[in-house]
């Protein structure tokens, strides 16, 4: 198949890439660079060892992404192209909006306009709020988010759920993710973001690689085990395979469905402080602070359907999600 990958040079992008090419499909990817470097580029032709079309293109320019609707007949697209950061969501909500929803209106419209008919949109766990009892299951629907984030991607669902009511002939599978971390085993790709870093994983990286000097534990006082926080950590790999399964679920059946992508399995902010310094072999200081704002105590996946319509399995543990982060920071320490 010959697949737009909107973002393809991000975090999840690349490495769905990479699986997409070592199943032999072909990838064109348009990607504004915003949120990640052209030199991932040169690393996805360095593993695939395959020719990759790639465009510099904002998802926001609806001409300049006609042309490559115009030069290209796709048989799918997976969209990824978008802003991730919660906390940035709040205080620049327009910017959120325009980028996360205005954008993927385009193309929503150029896909319409060109009749490709497979979309696979990168969707988020986030999209269940708080309302919820874990594990989280698909045929819940759309919780109450506390940020512009999480409402963008509520959006993008309704949208796509509407779309595909107008037209039977169109496949979407939104997709959505539980918490992606690790990196790709070649450790030419991974996730090591400039500054401080919001999510977990990458900021016990940078502790581990003494760029920080210690974690902040936000909140021991969840009702949990040990009073951490649990979140359903899936392996970047694993993610990335999920996409391959995903598209091609989408070419073979039509209409909407709202797949799971994690593990079915919780750890504990703590759990994972230990699985990180058992990978690296390095002491993991932190502090407990007080909760984080818009956090919830518990979040992971029911993986049932992901097994029952993608025969989706999760292969990859937390250890082996530590050891891999560790590994690509060690390789790409500055
Ligand atoms: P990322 O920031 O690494 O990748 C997104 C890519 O999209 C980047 O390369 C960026 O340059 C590009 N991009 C952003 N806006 C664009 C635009 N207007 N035009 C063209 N390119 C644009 O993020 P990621 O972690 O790879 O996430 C990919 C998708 O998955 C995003 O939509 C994100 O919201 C979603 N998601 C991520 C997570 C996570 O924890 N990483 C969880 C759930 C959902
Ligand atoms: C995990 C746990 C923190 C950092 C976010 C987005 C979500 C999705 C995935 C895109 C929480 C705790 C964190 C730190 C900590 N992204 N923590 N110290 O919040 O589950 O999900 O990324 O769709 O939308 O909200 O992930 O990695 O930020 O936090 O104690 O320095 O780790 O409080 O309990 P989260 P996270």
């Amino acid at each position: 198949m010959k697949i737009l990958v909107t973002g393809g040079l991000g975090y999840i992008g690349s490495h769905t890439v990479v699986e997409l090419l070592n199943n032999n499909h072909s990838v064109v990817i348009v990607d504004n660079l915003i949120n990640s470097k052209i030199e991932v580029l040169d690393n996805l032709k360095i593993i695939t060892k395959k020719e990759i079309d790639f465009y510099q293109i904002d998802i926001l320019n609806f001409i300049e992404l006609e042309k490559i609707f115009k030069k290209y007949k796709f048989d799918a697209i997976i969209h990824f192209a978008g802003l991730k950061a919660v906390g940035e969501s709040c205080d620049k909500p327009l910017l959120y909006y325009e980028n996360n929803v205005s954008g993927s209106i385009n193309l929503y419209n150029l896909a319409i306009k060109h009749n490709v008919k497979n979309i696979v949109f990168s969707s988020s766990a986030t999209v269940y709020g708080d309302d919820f009892k874990v594990p989280f299951k698909e045929e819940y629907g759309l919780g109450t988010c506390t940020n512009p984030y999480g409402e963008t991607k509520k959006i993008n669902e309704i949208i796509l759920t509407d779309l595909s009511k107008t037209d039977k002939d169109l496949s979407v599978v939104l997709l959505r993710y539980f918490n992606p971390v690790g990196a790709s085993k070649t450790q030419l790709l991974g996730e090591n973001p400039n500054g401080i870093p919001n999510n977990l994983v990458p900021y016990i990286a940078k502790v581990a690689i003494k760029e920080l000097p210690y974690l902040n534990v936000y909140g021991n006082d969840y009702n949990t085990p040990d009073g951490t926080a649990i979140r359903d950590y899936i392996h970047i790999i694993d993610l990335a395979k999920g996409h391959l399964k995903a598209v091609e679920y989408a070419v073979k059946n039509k209409g909407i469905e709202v797949i799971n992508l994690g593990t079915g399995k919780g750890t504990s902010v703590l759990e994972m402080v230990k699985a990180y310094e058992k990978a690296s072999n390095i002491k993991i200081d932190y502090k407990i602070q007080p909760r984080r704002k818009g956090d919830i105590e518990t979040c992971f996946a029911d993986t049932a359907k992901a097994k029952k319509l993608l025969n989706f399995e999760t292969e990859y543990d937390i250890e082996e999600m530590c050891l891999d982060s560790y590994n690509y920071m060690i390789k790409n320490i500055k």
